[in-house]
């Protein structure tokens, strides 16, 4: 049965247990939701673009299979977000408007470009591993068909981070042109990836909300620390150098201190300035377009259908 006051809510909650769709709730938690959810699934659909262009260009038959597994793996996250945010009462159509126009965001994070080969490995490492400590705690938000996606989504996650390590590992036992290619990746792709966590707790609109709620179950600066202490030894064992001259391990804190972030980035690329905003959003506003067709298709078929089944 689903409950119908906010005393259930609140109880539901205190509980740890699930928020479902026919549930009440409150109405800013249904819009916070829809706000996550929505773009969580714009971030999935827009990050097939800065990988998906070197499946044409993929050194063997192998690399490019993985590759593409991947990218249809993200489209499939995307398509399990989008019915997540339908369940809230939110449109897919409407949703593809509002990232196309800018009124719902995607992660910051696609917005950078894929230069080299060695960039699939490090998407694969670090945006990956990012979001698995991400998406993990997400495997219990109080919004029950949210965390039964993430459930799925992790499983496939952990193909993705496992796929881009490997291939950074085959690449360092390469020659000295490929090690190079490897560490200019990592360069351009970390202090990005740290970025992905959100802004600092302080400047943080929606965390405290979020925690309350159980939607959020640690705060930005909390995965990001995770993040860091996971990455090191990694990044060690495959021989890169982390860019960042303040990160040390700290024994009194038993996590690693790291140095400041250029919050200034992080909003010029929230905000549409990053490097490759522009050419993100006009890719999938085209690829809409040129879809209508099929849209419309579908529609016309389903009102014959309906038609023929009325008849
Ligand atoms: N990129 C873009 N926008 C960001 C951002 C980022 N990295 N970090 C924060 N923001 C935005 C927030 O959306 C919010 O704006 P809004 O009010 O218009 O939504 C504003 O900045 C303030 O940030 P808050 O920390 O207050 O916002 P949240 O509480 O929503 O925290 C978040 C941000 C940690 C990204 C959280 O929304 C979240 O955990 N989302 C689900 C995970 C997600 O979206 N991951 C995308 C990563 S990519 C991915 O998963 C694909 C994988 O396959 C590689």
């Amino acid at each position: 049965q689903h409950f119908e006051t906010q005393q259930h809510f609140e109880r539901t909650i205190d509980r740890d247990q699930r928020v479902e769709p026919r549930d009440w709730m409150p109405d800013a938690y249904r819009a916070t939701m829809v706000r996550q959810i929505a773009q969580h699934a714009h971030s999935e659909i827009i990050g097939m673009q800065p990988e998906g262009v070197w499946i044409t260009r993929a050194p063997s038959l192998r690399r490019k299979a993985i590759l593409l597994a991947k990218v249809q793996d993200e489209a499939g996250h995307g398509l399990y977000l989008y019915s997540a945010a339908e369940t809230l009462g939110a449109d897919r159509g409407d949703m593809t408007a509002k990232l196309i126009s800018g009124r719902q965001k995607y992660s910051s994070i696609f917005n950078y470009p894929t230069l080299t080969y060695a960039d699939v490995g490090v998407i694969g490492w670090l945006v990956d591993g990012a979001a698995i400590c991400n998406q993990v705690p997400l495997c219990r938000s109080s919004y029950g068909p949210y965390a039964r996606a993430m459930i799925r989504i992790c499983k496939e996650e952990s193909f993705h981070q496992r796929q881009g390590y490997e291939l950074l590992m085959t690449l360092m036992r390469g020659t000295r042109g490929q090690r190079e290619m490897v560490q200019d990746a990592v360069d351009r792709w970390w202090w990005p990836s740290l970025m992905m966590f959100g802004p600092p707790d302080t400047d943080s609109t929606h965390t405290a909300q979020s925690m309350a709620w159980k939607i959020k179950r640690h705060t930005n600066d909390e995965l990001r620390q995770r993040f860091v202490d996971m990455t090191v030894p990694q990044a060690d064992a495959l021989g890169v150098t982390l860019p960042d001259p303040d990160l040390r391990w700290n024994a009194d804190r038993d996590h690693h201190d790291f140095g400041a972030i250029d919050w200034s980035e992080l909003k010029r690329v929230i905000s549409g300035d990053g490097p490759c905003n522009a050419e993100r959003v006009a890719a999938r506003r085209a690829a809409h377009e040129e879809g209508a067709w099929v849209r419309d298709a579908a529609v016309a078929y389903a009102a014959k259908h309906a038609a023929r089944q009325a008849g």
